[in-house]
């Protein structure tokens, strides 16, 4: 999987600095070029020779040489790179590279860097879980950057316990399964929905649902990470968007949403409906705000469109469209139905009657259903790991 891959690997100071010569020993193995970039400490722990001789490249250290007048682009390597390795990472430069500090060549390459980053924490334990290190580990991560957590064990201050930075191969294996997983749904074009919709009463008030966002928007990521072209349409939610969704459009109401994904399911090879659609709308929009004097005392409500079965109308031959239910009783009974009526592969169920699922949470436990009548269960899990389960069974159907 690095055979022919562009690696850019930092080294900064600490102790576990000596483990790269190993690393970049693996790398060159593996058929990788390996352009190495240092801090100034980190040549207190490993001689830039070593790493040159073992890369077959110079190692760049400084951006500018003053005698020679010659410079290092950061902004060409940070392009060249298909993969930037941060190993091992110092609590300084991690602390650098989440305040976006480039005061040296190698927090000047992480801020030019276009390709995924991956860092690999190594300092001592008491270090590692200080609020701030974990603080900025958080930071680095909701920006993209891929953790390769460190290891428990002995470390160089003779105390025990997580901060050894993960073995060389360890970390080569990481980087083999990114690359093999990013090929997984490389070209396919999937559309995503997530959140609640926002259905208008008058200029402050609503109908909608609690729907967060969470379960759509870690699917999306997911799926991304897996390769595909991902274009995720939202209701409204406070959530960033995902480091690898470029494509995001945010809508209010069920109407909004509909419009665009008709028009997004076209050229769409998988569908999937995360979104809690309102299944009614007020039937007029009160202009300014009603008063408690006008005495309403209910509202006429007109049925939304019901975009997966229009969806499911709309199917386009080998196209995969999968909804969700959030159901509170005859659970099983009522998704077989709604994977019927709405024409779709499979249809993944979570149950307000369990707790930990659906709504708001960071968790979910999802049953997943298939047209054969294939019940798949799964145990209460992060949302982002539940989002695992679900694109690797959409890999599957594509596949099969
Ligand atoms: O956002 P979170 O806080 O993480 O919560 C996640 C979730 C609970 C919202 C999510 O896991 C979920 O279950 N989403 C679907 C909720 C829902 O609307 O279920 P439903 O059974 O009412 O709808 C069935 C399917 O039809 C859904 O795929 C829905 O997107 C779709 N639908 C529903 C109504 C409608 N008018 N148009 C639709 O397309």
């Amino acid at each position: 999987m690095l055979k022919g891959k562009n690696v850019l690997l930092a080294v900064t100071g600490s102790i576990a600095a000596y483990k790269t010569a190993f690393f970049v020993r693996l790398l060159v193995k593996e058929g990788a070029e390996v352009q190495v970039i240092m801090t100034n400490s980190a040549k207190d722990f490993i001689t830039p020779l070593t790493l040159s001789t073992l890369s077959k490249r110079p190692v760049i250290i400084e951006p500018f040489d003053p005698e020679t007048g010659e410079w290092s682009n950061h902004v060409e390597l940070g392009r060249w790179a298909d993969v930037m390795v941060v190993a091992p990472a110092s609590a300084n430069t991690l602390s650098k590279m989440a305040a976006g500090i480039a005061d040296n060549f190698v927090t000047t390459c992480y801020l030019a860097a276009k390709c995924p980053v991956f860092f690999a924490p190594a300092m001592d334990l008491d270090m590692f879980y200080h609020p701030s290190v974990q603080k900025n580990i958080d930071i680095l991560q909701s920006y993209g950057n891929l953790l390769i957590s460190p290891q428990e064990g002995e470390l160089a201050s003779g105390l025990c316990g997580a901060g050894r930075m993960e073995e060389p191969d360890q970390i080569i294996q990481v980087l083999s399964d990114y690359f093999a997983e990013a090929k997984e749904l490389h070209g396919k074009k999937i559309l995503v929905t997530a959140g609640p919709t926002y259905e208008p009463i008058d200029p402050v008030r609503f109908i909608g649902n609690y729907s967060s966002g969470k379960m759509g928007f870690s699917l999306a990521e997911v799926l991304a990470r897996k390769g595909a072209d991902v274009t995720l349409v939202t209701g409204p939610t406070v959530l960033d968007t995902p480091a690898r969704i470029k494509n995001r459009i945010d809508v209010h109401t069920a109407v909004q949403m509909a419009e665009v994904c008709y028009d997004l399911a076209r050229d769409s090879d998988v569908v999937v409906m995360a979104a809690a659609v309102a299944d009614y709308a007020p039937v007029s929009i009160a202009k300014s705000k009603i008063k408690k004097s006008e005495e309403v005392t209910s509202l006429e409500l007109k049925k939304n469109p019901d975009i997966l079965a229009e969806l499911g109308k709309r199917k386009k031959k080998g196209q995969i469209l999968a909804g969700f239910a959030l159901e509170t009783d005859n659970e099983k009974e009522n998704a077989f139905a709604k994977l019927q009526n709405k024409n779709l592969d499979l249809i993944v169920l979570n149950s307000l009657k369990d707790a930990g699922a659906g709504f708001n949470t960071d968790t979910n436990k999802v049953n997943v259903l298939f047209k054969n009548g294939e019940i798949k269960e799964f145990p209460l899990k992060d949302k982002t790991l539940v989002a695992g389960d679900i694109a690797a069974i959409i890999k599957d159907l594509l596949d099969s």
